[in-house]
């Protein structure tokens, strides 16, 4: 093994390749929930999931487990899920409603939902110590920044740091793209997601969000069956449900794929363009457009319908498919076990039909129980297995190195197929992972 400096990181990140240590190394995960998940901003959910006062819904945001909540004043904090007396967890649900406070079953300490101590059972039992109601630290810890961007709650767990717009940057097209086309220009959640743990290190998931180089190949089987159905149908009615070509999409060959282009920024996000042609010409697409001209007039809906995105990834917890208004929100739970949320949204005003296109998506690609989904994981899990054994020491990224356009720090491949987004992820890495 290379020898570490520098954090213990120097010599296992180079430009075109990574030590396979990255993936599998234990103290390698534990620095990154220090110096990642616990500095910059991570993804905490959408503002409605928790619509009512008092409505919280619970989530791990690198090692801590914390709590998002909406105040009575319709702001929204989020709280390290952990009471201030002896340190039982606040809310053993995944969500609920506190009411008007947050009741600590064990013995009955009330907060209000910004985390202020509100009463403690036989107050008089601490006059005279120093922690009574007026010190801070009865109060449930606050995560020490909280931000949202049409609607999209992030923390970061540091108090310092570059702010949530500067975080996300360009790529907070992902939310503008997703919201916009929304007659309303806003989103709301579909309760509740699908929950997966893939037996797998993180980076192997954010790696594969943006590999055009897999699905023909991953997904093969999956395409072409859907791809055979698609055509029956169509030779029998004229034409084939939108469902099918979301999978059928996945035949689509190499060669194409190689004309999809990849934008990578040097915090690691990274866009990748879309292939798939979601703007048909069915009478229910051609009502929702109606619908969009009624609230945007014909330029701007045009604008807005011909943004051409598949994925964003925002580095390091967030995968957001906007065109179908998705997300998948990334959990690493140890070295080798990772969490994934995947969400999907209402946009707001449109008519049911296109909510039943963003659901067909959900069901039959990101859902755990798809061939498309199973046929990922169990890569993932070939992968971290792989990587994890001593039959081999380097992870290769060579696929058209040198060869992408550097504009002012921003990768842009030349090809879809351009292991860019993976060499572009591992420069974010190494930046964060170095710093104090
Ligand atoms: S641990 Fe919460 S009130 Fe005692
Ligand atoms: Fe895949």
């Amino acid at each position: 093994m290379p020898r570490k400096k520098n954090g213990g990181l120097a010599g296992l990140v180079e430009p075109d390749r990574v030590h396979r240590s990255v993936y599998a190394d234990p103290a390698i995960f534990e620095r990154e929930m220090d110096h990642i998940f616990h500095k910059t901003w991570i993804y905490a959910g959408h503002e409605s999931q928790v619509p009512k006062p008092g409505d919280y819904y619970t989530v791990q945001i690198g090692r801590q487990p914390m709590i998002m909540v909406r105040n009575k004043d319709r702001s929204i904090s989020v709280l390290y899920n952990r009471c201030p007396h002896r340190g039982a967890m606040l809310c053993g649900d995944r969500h609920g409603n506190a009411g008007k406070a947050f009741i600590c079953s064990y013995h009955g300490w009330q907060f209000e939902t910004d985390g202020q101590v509100r009463s403690i059972p036989l107050p008089q039992g601490y006059e005279g110590t120093r922690f009574s109601t007026d010190n801070p630290d009865c109060n449930i810890k606050r995560a020490a920044r909280v931000g949202s961007y049409r609607g999209f709650v992030f923390v970061s767990l540091a108090e310092d740091g570059e702010t949530l717009e500067e975080f996300l940057g360009d790529a907070k097209v992902a939310f503008d793209d997703m919201c916009d086309r929304a007659p309303k220009g806003e989103v709301e959640v579909v309760p509740t997601c699908f929950r997966v743990v893939q037996k797998s290190n993180w980076k192997i998931f954010l790696e594969n969000q943006l590999d055009a180089l897999h699905p023909s190949i991953t997904h093969e089987s999956a395409g072409r069956a859907a791809q055979i159905v698609e055509k029956d149908i169509a030779k029998r009615s004229g034409k084939a449900p939108l469902d099918y070509h979301y999978l059928s999409a996945f035949t689509t060959p190499l060669s194409k794929w190689d004309q999809v282009q990849t934008v990578n920024y040097p915090n690691g996000h990274c866009i990748l363009q879309g292939y798939m042609g979601l703007r048909p010409t069915d009478p229910d697409t051609l009502e929702y457009e109606k619908v969009m001209r009624k609230h945007y007039g014909k330029d701007r809906t045009e604008e807005i319908l011909s943004v051409n995105i598949h994925h964003v990834l925002l580095y390091p917890g967030l995968s957001v498919q906007s065109p179908l208004q998705q997300l998948r929100a990334v959990r690493p739970l140890s070295v080798d076990r990772t969490l994934t949320e995947i969400w999907h949204f209402r946009l707001k005003g449109a008519p049911e039909a296109i909510y039943r296109r963003a659901l067909g998506y959900y069901n039959l690609v990101n859902s755990p129980a798809t061939m498309v989904n199973a046929d990922d994981l169990e890569n993932f899990w070939k992968c971290h297995q792989g990587l994890a054994s001593d039959g081999g020491d380097w992870v290769s990224f060579h696929r058209n190195a040198g060869q992408d356009d550097d504009d002012e720090g921003v990768i842009k491949s030349r090809f879809g197929t351009s292991e860019a987004p993976m060499r572009n992820q591992f420069r974010a890495w190494s930046d964060m992972m170095a710093g104090a």
